[in-house]
């Protein structure tokens, strides 16, 4: 089961971004940590980062094109880009939005999300438990859906 983890703007950060909110793990700890749990779980995992919101939407694509879940922390574009939405729906990609914060408690502008009507669910709030549910949930869509 092919699952592309898509992380976009400011998550290469992570550790020493506003440890009160998204905590000390790197982006290479969570990685990390994933890659054992897909071992474990039987998933091909891509993990990737930008900065960019075109070459994030080139991933989308691509992971959607090719068949693979994603799960995508999108990050700031989450709450403003109808090309990333677009790009979910136009590649037919299985899609989880996940982010570590719990967007709900913050500023209301991040209480909008583009992405999530077209995302089969949200996980939000559990810091890298976000990562980790997230990519249980989507081999579990994913292995249900191919019978
Ligand atoms: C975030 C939440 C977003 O609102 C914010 O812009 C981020 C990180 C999170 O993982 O909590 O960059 O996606």
């Amino acid at each position: 089961i092919p699952i592309h983890v898509l992380n976009g703007p400011n998550l290469n950060l992570l550790g020493r971004r506003e440890p009160g909110i998204y905590g000390t793990a790197t982006l290479a700890d969570i990685e990390r940590d994933l890659r054992a749990q897909a071992a474990t779980l039987g998933v091909a995992l891509t993990f990737r980062q930008t900065n960019h919101e075109g070459e994030l939407v080139g991933f989308v694509q691509e992971a959607g094109l090719a068949g693979a879940g994603v799960l995508i922390n999108a990050a700031a574009y989450t709450h403003t880009s109808v090309a990333l939405r677009d790009a979910i729906s136009g590649s037919g990609a299985l899609a989880i939005e996940i982010h570590l914060s719990n967007v709900h408690a913050r500023e209301a502008f991040r209480h909008h999300s583009f992405l999530a009507p077209v995302c089969a669910g949200v996980i939000c709030g559990f810091g890298p438990m976000s990562y980790s549910l997230g990519l249980d949930a989507l081999a579990r869509l994913l292995a249900a859906r191919s019978g």
